[in-house]
């Protein structure tokens, strides 16, 4: 079974990001010189996804501008000979197919999975986070649909996190199968630390049947009151079982502002044009910080 569509949810409220998201959504903050969504599309593109299914809401619009064509912004570029702008503008307008499915209200993660059930269809299907980040040699997502070409059970990345974190994060419980590949005996959201032995965090990128559809409907809200898709794998898991996969990688989480912060050191680091002149600054800055002492 080939996956070819993303769903990518973005209708959050990007509360923890307040004031900048009040307007701008969180997923178009800049990280060094492009949005932090167009960091996870062209991680599907570069994993074979052929369709982002993107969950929107309104105030989100500038989100599908984004991909979108500009014939304005095209013609004046190309009429001013700004050739390299223009290729990175066609790039994005290019990139991928789109198609965008509202959430009415923001009911949670696993509800804004659930809206999406007519265009996924019967399909295996991918669904990665607006606002999580993963730098890897290989995509995050590309890694984890060779799991599911294996096992062609659900697969949901995770990470290691320290114990007194647990509590931020969907937490899975299981018996490894082979290296960093885990059969899944539990999923909970958000547990009481000291209450799971386990500290390994879902994070967002998930390879999921189309049977989580029926799980969703049965799913009541949870943590919150929110529709958690985490509690929606758990009955995945009971009826046909689950696996967690270790990616090999950097996550961010570019939704949170210290997250957000160090995602752009990440990337400002490597970047090709500015990683030399950032990081000779920052050296120069911290040895100034080191000479106050
Ligand atoms: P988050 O919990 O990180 O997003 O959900 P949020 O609710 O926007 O953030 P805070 O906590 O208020 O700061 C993870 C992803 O799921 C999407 C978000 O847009 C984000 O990309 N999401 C979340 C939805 O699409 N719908 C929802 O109802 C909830």
């Amino acid at each position: 079974m080939q996956v070819k569509k993303a769903v990518v949810p973005v209708a959050g409220l990007g509360t923890r990001f307040l004031p900048a998201t009040k307007v701008i959504p969180k997923e178009m903050l800049t990280v060094v010189d492009r949005p932090t969504i167009q960091y996870i599309v062209e991680e599907v593109v570069a994993s074979g996804i052929t369709e982002v299914v993107l969950v929107t809401a309104s105030g989100k619009s500038a989100i599908e501008d984004h991909f979108d064509y500009s014939f304005e912004l095209e013609s004046f570029l190309a009429q001013k000979g700004k050739l390299d702008l223009l290729k990175e503008v066609r790039h994005i307008s290019r990139l991928i197919d789109v198609v965008s499915v509202r959430q009415k209200e923001p009911l949670g993660l696993g509800h804004a999975v659930k809206v999406t059930r007519d265009v996924v269809g019967d399909h295996p299907f991918v669904v990665s986070l607006g606002d999580d980040l993963v730098d890897a040699g290989t995509p995050c997502v590309f890694q984890m649909l060779k799991v599911f070409e294996k096992y062609q059970e659900a697969v949901v990345a995770v990470q290691e996190v320290p114990d007194d974190q647990v509590d931020r994060y969907g937490i899975v419980e299981g018996e490894e199968v082979e290296e960093g590949v885990f059969k899944v005996h539990r999923m909970v959201e958000k547990p009481a630390v000291g209450t799971t032995r386990s500290n390994l965090a879902v994070i967002g990128r998930y390879i999921l049947r189309p049977e989580i559809f029926d799980c969703l409907d049965r799913t009541l809200p949870g943590i919150g009151g929110e529709i958690q898709l985490t509690d929606a794998l758990d009955i995945l898991r009971k009826e046909r079982g689950i696996y967690a996969y270790k990616f090999k990688g950097k996550r961010f989480d570019a939704g949170d502002k210290l997250g957000y912060l160090k995602a752009t050191v990440n990337y400002a680091i490597s970047h090709p044009s500015l990683g030399g002149p950032f990081l000779s600054y920052l050296r120069e800055l911290l040895k100034n910080m080191d000479n106050k002492d």
